[in-house]
């Protein structure tokens, strides 16, 4: 229960948080006994900690709703152009403090929970993370929605509602083990669902010839998709956009219809079957995993989405609702879509199947429309993450988009030839569909055609696409010519907090060692496994003492993440250069006060550039460099003999020096190290080691103000990696959108004023 603040704690808490109106405070306390009472029907002899969240959470929700409805209606009177953000992943983490903040009622609720004697912080630790993402993808995907709504555009997240989101990590033995994340077990507040808007999506079936031309998808299996919104507030603006994702729900009459043949309790049971579509996320980062209910799951939110887009164009001012506009002519000027990866790739083709065959228009102005509407974030361009879907699962799960697609590729394989004739190996390499066995649909390249701009995620990223994957063709021969953001294009988590003193090595199986999965889950877990052993035997050296301490953190999350980063001193942004896109917590960690020690690689680079490389512990190869060792050809024996640090280092692993129980245990990880490892590590290995020593000699022994000054050189120059910055640039040059000024009204809704 509460810990009473001593005067001082409280005086010091007001004086950093403000001074809340008495009207407010008292307005709060009021809803949230209402909310105690009625919703959670419960009286404080019996209320837990988890009641009272509900209960404030309950009473902050109370201050959306009017501002949602608001903002919704707003949108239906200026009608502007919508802005789509299509993805598989939204990592949201917690939702309390965040609306709180944005709608100025952190200091009314600080005040009032205290005042009824209890402990907000208790209650936010309540909340369960919304971890339906992996990482960087997905936390982008958060970020940016934030971000939209700030800006005050009329943008929309389309999703999945997983059941069951990114997994919980347990640490068992220096084991990691995997638990289910069951976060809607208690309920969740923040969203509303809408069973009245349910939608069918189709799957598997055939295609038949139409009589007089054009085709039709025949006896196909429908799944329905239940929209679940949840709101999403822009800071002290007033709007609140709206993220809108989808759960699959079998049709009352799901395999029924075979009753006489079959048997009804068995019938009933396998609508579990259809409802596993929205079951779980599946847990791989930067890794294709090339599952059917994977591909289930894209084109669910796809379709489900490309409706509501379309049926929403259609009921606003300037859509088909205008008698004299009843074409979709306008409909790139109304609608974008943003493709988070080729992950919602599917859109493509079924926006062209809705135009072609549904609203009947011609292929060559329907793909006019398509490409002028899409746009695609690329995330990675190792090859392992690369979607390339077998052919045979298209033809059995969705047999008109197989066709689209062969269609999309053959005018795209016509326009190569007329413009290099006689290259052969150019139009196998362009093309769609990748030969062998089995043939595969490539989705980047499906993206690249089917869209008027694409992007990476960090200068370098967008430089590495656009030399190692000849899209620079595209741009010669796409009708609506491309757009290649010139700048920097990343997300940013704000988060504050106290600055610690004590230093942590930070792992993370689903974020920062997602380069690991490639190596199969096998070598992540020993990787984990390994991190773990050493800080066993470092931890218990005597002769190390209390002077060094390794702390593997368990389930990292964006709840933990908020905590960790602004209590950190050295960020290790390690990847060797050129195989992480963009990283996001080297710009989160910068923003929050420590130094970073990295390659020049992803927006490590750009940080670099914005604070001064002296500003920086840079070390290793660029991407030039590697480059140079892949001609040359990686060896890394020849560092193994040559350093003796690195030597020695790896023959303790070998040997079980830190695994004394089971010597051999890492026995596939050095061999990975030594014969076969694509990262090239150990050439990074002796430039580490003399970083290492600069800022040991820096943050130890030197002038104590170096640092600091070189701390605030960073967070003063990391103002370009907020993501409210890349949005305006995302509205501007792929979008055509303009972020606006215009404050929407506050509802009616007494006593509350905006705090300032
Ligand atoms: P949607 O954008 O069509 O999904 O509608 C979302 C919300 O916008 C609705 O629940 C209404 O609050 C509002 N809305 C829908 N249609 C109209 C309209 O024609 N005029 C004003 N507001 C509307």
């Amino acid at each position: 229960m509460a810990v009473p603040l001593t005067d001082q704690e409280r005086r010091k808490q007001i004086s950093v948080r403000g001074i809340a109106g008495l009207g407010d405070v008292a307005e709060v306390k009021s809803s949230f006994n209402r909310h105690l009472h009625f919703t959670l029907v419960k009286d404080r002899n019996v209320a837990t900690p988890r009641d009272y969240y509900f209960a404030l959470a309950h009473t902050v929700r109370d201050h959306l709703v009017g501002r949602w409805i608001r903002t919704q209606q707003y949108y239906y009177e200026k009608d502007p152009k919508r802005v789509y953000y299509l993805s598989l992943e939204f990592y949201m983490g917690r939702t309390l403090q965040n609306t709180m903040i944005n709608l100025g009622l952190q200091t009314a609720c600080d005040e009032a929970i205290y005042q009824l004697g209890l402990d907000i912080e208790e209650l936010e630790e309540m909340e369960e993370d919304a971890g339906l993402g992996n990482g960087g993808l997905g936390r982008l995907a958060a970020c940016f929605l934030d971000s939209m709504a700030t800006l005050g555009l009329a943008a929309y997240g389309y999703g999945i509602r997983y059941e069951f989101g990114i997994f919980n990590q347990k640490i068992r033995n220096g084991w990691q083990l995997e638990e289910a994340d069951d976060w809607l077990r208690y309920g969740n507040p923040w969203e509303k669902a809408r069973p009245e808007y349910m939608l069918p999506v189709h799957f598997y079936g055939r295609v038949e010839k139409r009589e007089g031309g054009g085709v039709d998808w025949v006896d196909t299996q429908v799944i329905l998709a239940m929209p679940y919104d949840t709101p999403v507030p822009g800071y002290r603006n007033n709007t609140v956009n709206t993220m809108r994702l989808w759960s699959a729900k079998a049709p009352d009459d799901f395999k029924l219809h075979n009753f006489n043949v079959g048997d009804y309790i068995e019938a009933v049971l396998d609508r579990n079957l259809a409802e596993n579509i929205s079951r779980v996320l599946y847990p791989n980062d930067n890794f294709f995993e090339g599952k059917e209910l994977r591909l289930k799951q894209e084109y669910f939110v796809v379709a489900a989405t490309l409706q509501d887009i379309i049926r929403r164009f259609k009921s606003s001012k300037f859509g088909c609702r205008d008698p004299v506009r009843t074409s979709f002519d306008t409909f790139p000027k109304k609608v974008a879509i943003q493709l988070n990866d080729t992950h919602p790739a599917l859109a493509i083709p079924e926006l062209m199947r809705i135009l072609v065959d549904v609203e009947k228009l011609d292929w060559e102005k329907a793909w006019d429309i398509t490409c002028r509407t899409c746009s695609y974030t690329n995330h990675t361009v190792l090859p392992e993450a690369l979607e390339r879907w077998p052919v045979y699962m298209f033809e059995k799960l969705l047999p008109r988009h197989l066709l689209i697609i062969y269609d999309i590729n053959q005018r795209h394989l016509d326009r190569i030839a007329a413009l290099f004739p006689g290259d052969v190996d150019r139009l196998r390499r362009m093309s769609l569909i990748e030969e062998g066995d089995p043939k595969r649909i490539n989705m980047a390249h499906l993206c690249v055609v089917g869209s008027h701009a694409v992007n990476g995620v960090a200068q370098i990223h967008t430089d590495i696409v656009k030399e190692t994957c000849n899209f620079c063709y595209f741009s010669q021969t796409h009708p609506a010519g491309w757009i290649w953001p010139p700048g920097r294009l990343f997300d940013t988590c704000v988060v504050v907090g106290e600055h610690a003193a004590v230093a942590v090595a930070l792992d993370d199986v689903t974020w920062g060692l997602s380069l690991i999965q490639v190596l199969c889950y096998h070598m992540a877990k020993l990787i984990i496994k390994l991190i773990t052993s050493v800080g066993h035997v470092i931890n218990n050296d005597p002769a190390v003492g209390n002077r060094l301490k390794l702390i593997y953190l368990e389930n990292y999350r964006v709840s933990l993440a908020e905590r960790v980063i602004p209590a950190a001193d050295l960020s290790e942004q390690i990847s060797t250069a050129g195989t992480e896109a963009s990283g996001t917590g080297n710009m989160k960690f910068m923003l929050n006060g420590a130094l970073t020690i990295g390659t020049m690689d992803g927006a490590t680079v750009e940080m670099a550039q914005e604070a001064g490389e002296e500003n920086l512990f840079i070390f290793g190869m660029r991407v030039s460099d590697v480059e140079e060792v892949d001609k040359k050809g990686y060896d890394a024996r020849e560092f193994y003999e040559r350093l003796p640090e690195l030597k020695l280092a790896v023959d303790q692993i070998q040997n079980g020096f830190f695994n004394p129980e089971k010597p051999d245990l890492f026995k596939d990880l050095v061999d990975m190290l030594l014969n076969h490892d694509r990262f090239k590590v150990f050439a990074d290995f002796e430039s580490y080691v003399s970083c290492q020593d600069r800022v040991s000699l820096l943050f130890q022994v030197k002038n104590p103000r170096a640092w600091t000054q070189m701390v605030i050189r960073n967070i003063a120059s990391s103002g370009k990696f907020s993501s409210d910055r890349t949005i305006r640039q995302y509205a501007t040059e792929i979008w055509g959108v303009e972020p606006s000024d215009v404050t929407i009204p506050p509802p009616n809704e007494p006593p509350f004023k905006a705090q300032d």
